[in-house]
């Protein structure tokens, strides 16, 4: 079900970068940045995923590079989705900016 509302919303965020004048950096779909959709997903999914286990962690408490570690041990923890994971890891890194 999870998975089904994924790819819903994913298709949805397709139908939106297509009908919108987003700039065509590339045509390919795993594009390393998120849009700020996904940032949005992240964030939500962080607030709902990552505060479960123990207090919800500061996205400042720890640089950019070591996130990619907690989010690689996180990640399966909270059971993300690649997508999810890239999304939630983006959201967190765009907090320090
Ligand atoms: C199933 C339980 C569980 C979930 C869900 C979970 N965590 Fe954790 N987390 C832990 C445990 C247990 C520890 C402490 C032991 C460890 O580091 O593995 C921890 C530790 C941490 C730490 C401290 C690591 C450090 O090096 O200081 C951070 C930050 C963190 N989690 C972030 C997250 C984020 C972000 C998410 C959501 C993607 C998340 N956690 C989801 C169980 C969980």
């Amino acid at each position: 079900m999870k998975k089904i509302i994924a790819i819903a919303s994913f298709a949805t965020l397709l139908v939106v970068s297509c009908t919108t004048k987003a700039p065509v950096a590339t045509a390919t779909p795993s594009a390393p940045t998120s849009t700020p959709e996904q940032i949005a997903q992240g964030k939500t999914i962080f607030e709902n995923s990552c505060g479960r286990c123990h207090k919800l962690p500061d996205p400042t408490s720890h640089n950019s590079v070591q996130w990619v570690g907690i989010m690689n041990s996180m990640a399966p923890k909270a059971k993300l989705t690649d997508d999810q994971h890239q999304w939630v890891y983006d959201y967190i890194v765009s907090v320090k900016k």
